[in-house]
């Protein structure tokens, strides 16, 4: 039986601005929404009373690697634990990367990753797929997937030589290809053979701890490889093209004079390189900087200079829209026998950290510092994510018709990180000790309250495969 929910009293929140409203909930979808005061004579199975909480479209977080292949071990969260997390902080679908690996059919690598999520996801999930090797075969398979499956986005990557690595060669095929049938390119854009040589470089002099992660990886390295891959796609034919986690000054200016060019390039960047420091955290005494070691790195505190650094770059890209998207780059790796891979090498040290949790948190403090509007924050959390893959109006935004994803959230409570307290399957935090003005209080997927009152309602199997159009942002 359908049930009726009725979200009355709070302020609903999408790009356009903020306006009090009621909101009315049918089954699995939002079918209407009321001026205060007019759903009055409107009945419902439960009343939500929403006083004083910002209503917003549940998060979209279009990264995440539940169990991703790296380094000799696997990312510690699977699609239960990972989508349980999601969901405590706000998060309503997630976008995971499914992989082919070097050899493997495309449509091997994507039947595996679904066999991981199918009847274990708390909340709606859809894939990428990660070329892992571009010949003919996987070309075909590109067109496949997105006529047949629903995937329509494919990653790239211009880092890891040897394990996931395309040469220009290849990316520009995969471009061409994209051009031809509309999917959207993602480019994980660092200069790999460049980094390889300096990091066993460095290695050989004994240079050994996670902060020569960083030092090996600068972000010039990044900015080169943006400015190729636009070029690239440019000559493919105004390719669409995506830039995944974005960190660094270099890059950011090539999106925007892509952009200003007109051309389809967009960018996302994530919550660690909006906050946190190479010398801060990589940089922390002893191995204790492996916690922080992901690719591209945690970048200089005070570059490109003291009056302007990469992080202030970064917000600012994140209000004139060079930066669209915030997604979590969600691939954790425990500290103890994973991240320890890498004692005496830093090379070994899997790449990644968790975040799935607390994007929406951490995104809100911007607002909250006067960083970023209101509808920003829901802009580059939900609904631009919705959008740039095909999911849109379904997910990311508050109107009838669209599915009852729904955050209430209290701008007035106050929460701080921890690993005692997260739900991610991490034995320590990235964020540990982070005060948060805000809290995600109420979360409602597909109709159904996931979190409320500090427990967890939802159930793995709830979440369902999302099949995807194209973009809806291309020119
Ligand atoms: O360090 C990272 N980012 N790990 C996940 C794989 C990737 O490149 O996104
Ligand atoms: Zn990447
Ligand atoms: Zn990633």
């Amino acid at each position: 039986m359908k049930m009726k929910t009725l979200i009355t009293g709070g302020t609903v929140v999408g790009p356009l601005g903020a306006t009090p409203q009621d909101v009315l909930v049918d089954g699995e979808t939002i079918a209407a929404l009321y001026a205060p005061g007019a759903a009055a004579g409107v009945t419902a199975d439960t009343v939500i009373d929403a006083t004083g909480k910002y209503v917003v479209p549940g998060g979209v977080d279009v990264h995440t690697h539940m169990k991703l292949p790296f380094g000799g071990t696997f990312a510690s969260d699977d699609f239960a634990s990972g989508t349980k997390a999601a969901a405590w902080g706000g998060t309503t679908t997630i976008i995971d990367f499914a992989v082919q690996r070097t050899g493997e059919v495309v449509q091997d690598g994507l039947a595996a990753w679904h066999a991981l999520a199918d009847g274990n996801c708390a909340i709606d999930y859809g894939f990428h797929m990660i070329m892992g090797g571009v010949d003919d075969d996987a070309l075909k398979a590109m067109d496949y997937l997105v006529a047949h499956e629903g995937v329509t986005s494919f990653k790239l990557f211009m880092a890891y030589p040897g394990v996931f690595y395309s040469d220009d060669g290849q990316i520009l095929r995969a471009m061409q290809k994209a051009t031809d049938n509309g999917a959207l390119i993602m480019m994980h854009a660092e200069n790999g053979i460049a980094i390889d040589v300096l990091a066993a470089q460095a290695v050989a002099r004994g240079q050994t701890d996670p902060i020569y992660h960083g030092l090996t990886r600068p972000s010039a390295l990044e900015g080169e490889a943006t400015h190729r891959a636009t070029v690239l796609a440019q000559v493919a034919g105004n390719t669409p093209l995506y830039f995944v986690h974005m960190s660094a000054s270099e890059a950011l200016a090539q999106v925007s004079a892509a952009r200003s060019a007109g051309r389809n390039v967009f960018a996302e960047t994530c919550p660690q390189y909006l906050y946190l420091t190479l010398e801060d955290q990589l940089g922390a005494p002893g191995f204790e900087g492996a916690k922080w070691v992901a690719s591209p790195p945690l970048r200089p505190r005070d570059e490109p200079n003291r009056d302007r650094t990469h992080r202030d770059d970064l917000w600012r890209g994140l209000r004139t829209d060079d930066l669209a998207v915030v997604s979590t780059d969600h691939c954790p790796f425990c500290f103890k026998d994973q991240k320890e891979l890498g004692l005496g090498d830093f090379t070994k040290i899997p790449n990644g950290m968790g975040t799935v949790e607390h994007r929406m948190d951490l995104v809100y403090q911007g607002v909250a510092t006067g960083k970023l509007s209101l509808e920003r924050w829901v802009e580059t959390c939900s609904t631009t994510p919705a959008r740039m893959f095909g999911l849109y109006p379904k997910k990311g935004v508050i109107q009838p018709g669209s599915d009852a994803d729904i955050v209430l959230y209290d701008p007035r409570a106050t929460t701080t990180i921890s690993a005692a307290t997260h739900h991610m399957n991490i034995d320590y935090s990235a964020w540990e000790g982070f005060e948060i003005a805000g809290k995600v209080e109420t979360v409602l997927s597909r109709g159904s309250v996931v979190v409320a009152d500090g427990a967890f309602h939802g159930r793995s199997g709830h979440g369902q495969f999302l099949r995807r159009g194209l973009s809806q942002y291309l020119r």
